[in-house]
């Protein structure tokens, strides 16, 4: 949304404001606000009209407009009905120079899970990718990760759900026994590209079975409406871009609030890696995002790998 028509629709919601009074404070034409409503209009949000001038009545459920209207962090929305793939647009706009721009879809026909996997991605979950140009090495892209992961389980802990982390970066409903620990409620799938010393840009893909129904789901998933109820899209998508605003400049405060909300540290685990399974107590998260595991012979740090959080009769 350009900055014209936001301080129209910051004006209307304070509303009920004059056309002429309006068009003077921003110091454009009467037919200029006119079209700014009209757009508005559009683009679903209700505006009244009546002798006192113009109100802001009601907020359009989803959509660019919808989401940065009131969103506390400096980024623009980019909506689509369907995509193939957040990440995919989110490469493109990368690739053309774009940043701070946040890509939402409703629905993914062709969504991307990490290692290659298919991503379930229907109508009522929360689809979006943040085309980002952090001025850092690649070596600190994955705390960008990390926090985008407390992001989202801050907000589906708000939402309800008994959210907690499970490493690299998913969010899963911990549950008693459960073989990979527990239900998994959303993921993180970052993408980058870069210079040894310098990342030109990196896409951070987040998904989360938000409005979902249960029975869509893998056996191993789980949704905010089957944990806690259908929640507004609009005010969590908000509520994830703010926190995660909050938390990508403050790479202390991203470990420790990962630390805080992770269900893998204290547990056994089993990580397959390319080369070969580590068994052990992971014990901690390095600044790289790597976990920290205290096996028999001694302590491993595990950039990449599938994360089982062992049972204590499965030992290892
Ligand atoms: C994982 O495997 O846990 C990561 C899943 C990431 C899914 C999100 S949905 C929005 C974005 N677009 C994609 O195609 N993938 C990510």
């Amino acid at each position: 949304m350009n900055e014209t028509r936001r301080a129209v629709l910051d004006a209307l919601a304070d509303g009920p404001i004059a056309g002429p009074a309006l068009a003077d404070d921003l110091g454009i034409s009467r037919t200029a606000v006119w079209k700014h409503v009209e757009a508005l209009r559009d683009a679903g949000f209700e505006v009244e009209s009546a002798s006192e001038g113009y109100t802001l009545a009601d907020v359009p459920e989803y959509g660019a407009e919808a989401v940065e209207f009131g969103l506390d962090a400096p980024l623009d929305v980019e909506y689509h009905d369907a995509l193939p793939s957040t990440n995919d647009r989110a490469r493109e706009l990368a690739a053309s120079g774009a940043s701070d721009v946040v890509v939402l879809a409703d629905r993914q026909t062709g969504g991307r899970g990490r290692r290659g996997r298919q991503w379930s991605s229907p109508s009522g979950g929360v689809w979006m990718s943040l085309v980002l140009r952090p001025d850092v090495p690649p070596a600190r892209v994955p705390l960008v990760t990390l926090a985008a992961a407390v992001a989202v389980t801050d907000a589906t802990r708000e939402a309800g759900a008994d959210a907690a982390i499970k490493w690299p970066n998913d969010c899963i409903v911990p549950r008693e026994g459960a073989e990979r620990g527990g239900d998994k409620l959303a993921g993180v799938l970052t993408e980058m590209e870069g210079e040894a010393s310098r990342v030109s840009w990196v896409v951070v893909g987040v998904g989360v079975n938000v409005n979902v129904d249960p029975e869509t789901l893998a056996s191993d998933a789980t949704s905010v409406r089957a944990e806690a109820g259908d929640v507004e899209r609009r005010a969590f998508v908000q509520r994830v871009l703010e926190r995660f605003h909050e938390l990508r400049d403050d790479p202390d405060a991203v470990l420790d609030a990962w630390r805080d909300r992770a269900a893998t540290l204290g547990q056994r685990v089993r990580v397959e890696t390319v080369d070969g399974d580590v068994v052990g107590d992971a014990v901690d998260v390095t600044e790289h995002g790597a976990l920290v595991v205290q096996t028999a012979d001694g302590r491993e740090v595990v950039h990449a790998g599938d994360c089982q959080h062992l049972r204590p009769a499965d030992g290892g």
